[in-house]
């Protein structure tokens, strides 16, 4: 199974850079003492890279909380091509106290990697970018990032977006295979489920 992942990560990689870039992961500039409890709470994710594990999901939120010593309890939420609910929890924890938007995160999948879950820009009360990378290969030959636009409503505007965008190319990171997630056609509460012309 691991050897599959790793194969078809290969693949992805040889089609989209994004996936697997040549090197060891590089070390965006984060948020700046980064106050963890305005970060708490429910985010949606309205925009990520491809993810295998999560491919065809939509209605993807997140419920960050805090159990004290620097450790987040996170749990994603979202729904199948089914309409059926899935959801994978998480437990995040700021290696270094002095640079909180720096944690690191397992999931409960199998096998369950640790890897860097790290804030690279919020204004906490409308949109988060985290990004995560791990290195791959033996040598550190190469190496895989992810990204997540999250956003306290079910949408971003064109405006934000663009202005995340703009940080996120300063930053040297490649955000071109960011793709909505749907967050609309979720079941519940449909009057209230329209977006603005993004
Ligand atoms: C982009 O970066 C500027 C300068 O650091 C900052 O003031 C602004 O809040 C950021 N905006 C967005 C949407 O990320």
């Amino acid at each position: 199974m691991k050897n599959e992942v790793i194969v078809l990560m290969l693949i992805c990689g040889l089609c989209k850079s994004q996936y697997l870039a040549p090197g060891n992961c590089p070390r965006p500039e984060v948020v700046k003492n980064l106050d963890l409890n305005k970060f708490l709470g429910k985010w949606y994710e309205v925009q990520k890279t491809y993810t295998f594990f999560e491919r065809n999901l939509r209605c993807v939120n997140a419920e960050y909380d805090n159990v004290g010593n620097g450790k987040i309890i996170l749990t994603r939420i979202g729904m199948d091509k089914d309409g059926v609910s899935k959801s994978i929890g998480g437990r995040a924890i700021v290696a270094k106290l002095s640079e909180p938007a720096k944690m690191v995160i397992e999931f409960e999948t199998s096998p369950s990697i640790p890897v860097n879950y790290w804030i690279l820009d919020t204004d906490y009360n409308r949109y988060a970018v985290v990004w995560s990378c791990f290195n791959m290969g033996p040598f550190g030959f190469f190496h895989s990032e992810k990204l997540w636009i999250l956003s306290r409503e079910k949408y971003l505007t064109v405006d934000l977006l663009g202005a995340i965008y703009k940080n996120l190319s300063k930053k040297g990171i490649d955000w071109s295979s960011l793709r909505n997630i749907n967050q609309l056609d979720c079941g519940i509460s449909k009057e209230n489920d329209v977006a603005p012309n993004i």
